[in-house]
This record gives C-alpha cells, structure tokens and sequence, in this order.
C-alpha cells in the first residue's frame, strides 16, 4: 500500500505552537512582532470569526470551504470525502452537511479534535505511513469522491524551513490523492505560495484535468496560503 514517495527520509512533523496565520502575523510588518493581545484583538473583531460563532463553525476557515464550494462546486449529497488536517473541524462540519447521511466523511489531524456528527476520525500524524494506511481503512474500500486537504505545519517564522514543510504535506495529500479517489474525483489542497509550488501544481496538472489556484475571501490576504482545486482525476496515464 505504501507509496514510493512515502519512503522519503521523514522531515520534521509539528507539535502544536504557532499557525501559519499567526506566524504570518509574528513575521509581518518589516519583522515586528505583534503582542498576542493585538493577535487577539484581531481574533475577535474578523467578522468570519463573529460570523463562524453565529453559524456555529468551529473555526472561520469554514467559510474559504465554502466559497470553494460555491466557485467549483465540489460537493454533492452521498459523497465519501476525506478531510485532511481537520482539527478544530471547522472544514468537516461544512463536509458533512453538504454530503448528508448518503454521505462519508472521513476526517484526520495530528491534532484531538471534538467528534462531529457523522464523521469518522483518525488522529495522527500524515507523515507516518501507520496513519497513512489507518485513514485509507477508516475508506472501508469506497472510493473517495473528494479528498479536502487543510494541512498546515507549524510555523517557525524561518522560510527556509516552513516551506519545504508545507509543500511535503501538499505533496502528501497529493499521493494520498491518487490513492484514494474515483477516477473523475477531486483534490483540494492548501499550498503556500514561494518554493515548490509550481513543482505541486504541475503535479497536479499531470494527474488532473483542470486544475485552478484560488484565494478565498476568508484567507487573509498578507498569507501566502492558497488552494490548488484539482478536478476530474485521469483514469491512468494519458
Ligand atoms: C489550518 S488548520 C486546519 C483547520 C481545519 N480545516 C478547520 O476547518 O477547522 C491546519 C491543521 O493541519 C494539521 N496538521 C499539520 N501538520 C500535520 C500532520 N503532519 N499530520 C496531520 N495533521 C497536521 C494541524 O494540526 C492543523 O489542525
């Protein structure tokens, strides 16, 4: 079951600090620090974190998902999605009501994270191979519909190391990808913007037939988070 790139030396997993939001917050600013108090104070005046509190989302990432949804319409009732990088569950929240009971959500993150209704969980991290299969048995063997994929590592502030970090998760999701999905299925992964993303995106360009970069609304804007949308994965080699 294990793929060859999933061989490759393991590079450092996370372990819970700092975002890459917050760590674009820390970094920003010709490299002044905010105070947590500033990062707090623009917490709770977002109006997608006001919004998410209202609407009952565990996080305002729900709302990038969403205008994803709305601009490439990846959703439909009774599909099997994997959600990867799940925790809080903001992203399998949305998953699981728009593919309804017909539906499966299978969701994982390094990270515990609060049962959602409907949806199965994995905690552990992407980058073993003993996750890796545990998540393709929670598949029970059904084809995935759509593979979401939200992974972020934590941020060291230090470019040299944080990109290489994300774009392996990126590279990850994208194997995954081709494991698990239906012919014709989707992949949406975050990817930061810098070196390596064009090596992911013209990956993704050879296993997809129409693939699309986006920036929702939702995602700050000094972020260099992006999603690649990659739709209608070939058959085999074309
Ligand atoms: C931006 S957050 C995801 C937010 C989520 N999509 C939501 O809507 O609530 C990124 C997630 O990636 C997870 N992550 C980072 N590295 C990981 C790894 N090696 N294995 C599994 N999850 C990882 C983090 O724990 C974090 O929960």
């Amino acid at each position: 079951m294990a793929k060859q790139h999933r061989g490759r030396e393991r590079r450092t997993g996370r372990s819970g600090q700092a975002t890459a939001e917050q760590a674009q917050v820390k970094t920003s600013g010709a490299g002044r620090s905010k105070s947590s108090a500033g990062w707090l104070d623009e917490h709770f005046s977002d109006p997608y974190v006001k919004q998410s509190q209202i609407d009952g989302y565990r996080s305002r990432a729900s709302y990038k998902l969403l205008e994803l949804n709305e601009r490439d319409r990846l959703f439909r009732p009774g599909q099997v999605v994997l959600d990867l990088g799940a925790a809080p569950g903001g992203w399998s929240q949305v998953a699981a009501q728009l593919v309804g009971d017909a539906g499966m959500v299978v969701a994982s993150d390094i990270l515990p994270m609060d049962a959602v209704a409907g949806v199965r969980f994995v905690q552990g991290d992407f980058t073993d191979n003993d996750v890796y299969a545990a998540i393709v048995d929670a598949l029970e063997g059904r084809p995935a519909d759509l593979v979401i994929s939200d992974m972020a590592p934590n941020m060291s502030g230090m470019a040299a190391i944080d990109q290489p970090a994300a774009m392996y998760l990126a590279e990850l999701a994208l194997d995954m990808a081709q494991q698990v999905l239906k012919p014709g299925g989707t992949l949406v992964a975050k990817v930061f913007q810098g070196e390596g993303f064009d090596a992911v995106l013209q990956a993704c360009r050879q296993q997809f037939r129409r693939v699309v970069t986006r920036k929702p609304e939702a995602s700050r804007a000094r972020s260099r988070e992006v999603y690649l949308v990659a739709q209608d994965l070939k058959q085999g080699p074309e």
